[in-house]
């Protein structure tokens, strides 16, 4: 019999797998151990530091990505559950996603810890998100600096525009 505790022994004598993924639309297959955080493997092993780090528990949503168009927090996610997944994360949207723009000229973005956890669960609330949708959405993102109002603006200016610019669509003249 032995007297180890059962979780030190898994830590200590799993190995690495092999992993296979999507990130950001490239698959990438890694050697990792299965318990490894997907922050740290996306950090660490694919160079994908966008993503970033505030509890590290699940309570801050700084790490949000989306797996498969689910945000979750990579934080509490191990790699072994994402394996054949889509992940997305800010370096997906290229720096050209209008809410990337919009939380730049709105003020939504301040020290910038929380952003890219902000923009990652704000895409999953599609297009044309509500306010009410968009407080429920991003109620697990936390922001020490810019009091929420700065970054709901940034996300409803997306919708004022797209609405503007349907409503200034020339009317297309009827062939008589
Ligand atoms: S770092 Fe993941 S939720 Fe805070
Ligand atoms: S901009 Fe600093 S935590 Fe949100």
């Amino acid at each position: 019999m032995t007297t180890e505790d059962p979780v030190e022994s898994v830590g200590l004598s799993a190995k690495s797998i092999e992993m296979q993924f999507t990130v950001n639309g490239t698959r990438v297959r890694l050697a990792v151990h299965p318990l490894k955080r997907l922050l740290d493997v996306l950090r660490e092993d694919c160079a994908l530091t966008g993503t970033k780090e505030g509890c590290g528990e699940g309570e801050c949503g700084a790490c949000t990505v989306l797996v498969d168009g689910v945000p979750v927090n990579a934080c509490l996610v191990p790699c072994a559950h994402a394996e054949s997944t889509r992940v997305t994360t800010i370096e997906g949207l290229g720096g050209r996603h209008p809410l990337q723009r919009m939380f730049v000229e709105q003020g939504g973005a301040q020290c910038g810890i929380c952003t890219p956890g902000m923009i990652m669960a704000a895409v999953a609330l599609g297009p044309s998100p509500s306010l009410q949708e968009i407080r429920v959405g991003l109620a697990g993102n936390l922001c020490r600096c810019t009091g929420y109002s700065a970054i709901y603006r940034s996300i409803t200016s997306i919708t004022k525009s797209r609405r503007s610019r349907r409503s200034t669509k020339p009317i297309k003249a009827k062939a008589s």
